[in-house]
């Protein structure tokens, strides 16, 4: 069992997981994985290699030596680095996410990226958002978040923050897609994305952030995660 305590926050898209597993991170001063980001730079990666989206062996083949990196600059955004090129705004289009949706559904690639995922668990503390964090990546997590949204929500939330970043999109084709690809990342015969039997079922619906995050914190404390 690891000795770095790791907090797990899974759930579907557009539940707030991003937002919230960096604001506690900030708050504990714990590291942060966003494994979904390593899903996204693996698609990219392929599609600039030219793999077809079934190329199974080339995409975990990526998985498993690409080049990445996460920084922040001077304001403290953000920064995400494929083969030492700057992809953070690439990877955040929906084109990304469903390239990410696609090659995360093969077992080669989750089985490249588990150990390469393990390894951000790091002294002090690690908070870790995904879909498989505390069923597959973190078994052993001594707080694990599963956090939902209605479809609605989520879609209206992913609108907002695609708009926030300058992308032009539609509410109604980011529905359809969101519902797609959270068909898939659950139906999925490897990881698919289902809490934890140990989980804390949170559903941010009409909560702020505050609140979820205030939430997440008293489970923390209760669980004398917090110093
Ligand atoms: O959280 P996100 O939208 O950046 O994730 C992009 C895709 O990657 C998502 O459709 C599912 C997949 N994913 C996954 O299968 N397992 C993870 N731990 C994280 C993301």
């Amino acid at each position: 069992m690891s000795v770095v305590p790791v907090l797990t926050i899974d759930g579907p898209s557009g539940s707030g997981k991003g937002t919230l597993a960096r604001r506690v991170a900030q708050k504990l001063g714990w590291h942060l994985l966003d494994s979904g980001a390593l899903y996204r730079l693996v698609a990219l990666a392929g599609a600039r290699c030219g793999l077809g989206l079934h190329d199974e062996a080339g995409h975990a083949e990526l998985a498993a030596t690409a080049l990445i990196r996460f920084s922040a600059d001077a304001a403290g955004e953000e920064q995400i680095w494929l083969e030492n090129e700057e992809v953070s705004r690439e990877i955040r289009t929906e084109t990304a996410g469903e390239g990410a949706s696609r090659v995360a559904a093969m077992p080669r690639v989750r089985a490249a990226l588990t150990a390469r995922q393990q390894q951000f668990a790091q002294g002090p503390g690690l908070v870790a958002d995904g879909r498989d964090m505390g069923t597959v990546i973190f078994p052993d997590a001594p707080l694990k978040i599963f956090l939902t949204a209605s479809p609605d929500e989520r879609a209206r939330r992913r609108y907002k923050q695609l708009k926030d970043k300058g992308f032009d999109v539609s509410l109604a084709a980011l529905s359809q897609e969101l519902a797609e690809r959270d068909h898939r990342d659950a139906n999925r015969e490897v990881s698919p994305l289902r809490p934890a039997n140990d989980a804390e079922l949170l559903d941010s619906t009409g909560l702020s952030i505050e609140q979820v995050e205030n939430a997440v914190l008293a489970l923390a404390k209760a669980r004398h995660l917090l110093r």
